[in-house]
């Protein structure tokens, strides 16, 4: 595990749903993530997250980790984030329910500068119990822009693997719901909140999910550092601008869509919704062709441990 030669890329292991014929879809996606919007969204990611930088070297030098488990892993962008700042014989468990992701994020993984084992596992999150009961080494969960997709269900059972296991986690780029705009436009509000509502589609927590992983770490004894991640977009950049033109318009369909389905008992506010959510998005494709709209999109990411552990 700690070995400085390449070890191998193993996986998917024998969890549920990793075999064509395992007859469960307990691990698979019932919505898929785009890798390419994965990969479209990295640099603004990474941008985001400078003022976790320091508290995560306090942690890594007070618990230097034998192995990483990224539950979520998607692409990968979480963990190829905190490589530089690891020693790079660690091993790596990769955790996702799309067997797709995982094979080519373990790829991925070797190829940059992980020498350790490198294992998958394609489960839901609720398998992560599991990993962490064969610990041999000190361990560090990470997830990267997952909470919001999760129910309270999901987000109980992360926090009772990690109270149950004493393993810290760190849980990055969760959305709060906060969404500011320059210039402003009259239905900004009217198209953040019923984005909002839409993310809690099927019981998600959405913009909810970091006030109730706070609340459901602190029943459990744990501590959660919360440090504020926003995206920063300027259409006059850009790599934002490429962002910023896949994200409006999806922003615009969602709004749509969900103020659609809400109309028999829609609030005044809400009148002509869906057309308004698109014109939106029309108004603000505009904009952004004329490098002309600053967009920032609140996250916080989140370092969960034992206030034993309290690095600071
Ligand atoms: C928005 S993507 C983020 C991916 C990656 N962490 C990153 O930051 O680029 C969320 C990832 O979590 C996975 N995922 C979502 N819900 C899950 C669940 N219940 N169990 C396991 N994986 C899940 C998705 O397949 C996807 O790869």
């Amino acid at each position: 595990m700690t070995g400085s030669q390449p070890g191998p890329v193993t996986g998917p292991d024998a969890g549920p749903g990793t075999s064509p014929d395992a007859g469960s879809d307990a691990g698979s996606p019932a919505e898929r993530i785009s890798a390419d919007w994965l990969t479209l969204r990295e640099a603004a990611d990474a941008a985001a997250r400078e003022s976790t930088r320091g508290p995560v070297a306090d942690l890594l030098s007070a618990r230097p980790p034998g192995r990483i488990v990224d539950v979520g892993c998607g692409t990968g962008s979480g963990g190829r984030w905190l490589q530089d700042q690891l020693a790079g014989d660690e091993e790596w468990v990769l955790l996702d329910h799309d067997p797709e992701l995982l094979a080519a994020t373990a790829r991925r993984l070797r190829t940059r500068s992980a020498r350790g084992p490198i294992s998958t596992r394609c489960d839901d999150v609720a398998g992560l119990d599991a990993i962490l009961a064969t610990a041999q080494t000190p361990t560090l969960v990470i997830a990267s822009a997952l909470l919001d997709l999760l129910t309270a269900e999901q987000i109980d059972s992360l926090i009772a693997a990690a109270a149950r296991h004493r393993t810290p986690m760190l849980l990055a780029l969760t959305v709060t719901g906060g969404m500011s705009a320059d210039p402003r436009h009259p239905d900004d509000h009217l198209v953040s909140g019923a984005f909002d509502r839409h993310q809690r589609r099927g019981g998600r927590c959405g913009p909810q999910a970091p006030a109730m992983l706070e609340q459901t770490a602190d029943s459990r004894g744990l501590h959660v550092d919360r440090l504020q991640t926003p995206w920063v977009l300027d259409a006059a950049g850009g790599a934002d601008a490429a962002l910023l033109q896949q994200l409006v318009p999806d922003r615009a369909r969602a709004a749509a869509e969900q103020l659609a389905g809400e109309s028999a008992g829609a609030a005044d506010e809400t009148a002509g919704g869906p057309e308004r959510a698109r014109r939106w998005g029309e108004d603000r494709l505009a904009q952004i062709r004329a490098g002309d709209l600053r967009l920032q999109i609140d996250h916080v990411d989140l370092l969960v441990r034992e206030p034993a552990d309290d690095a600071r």
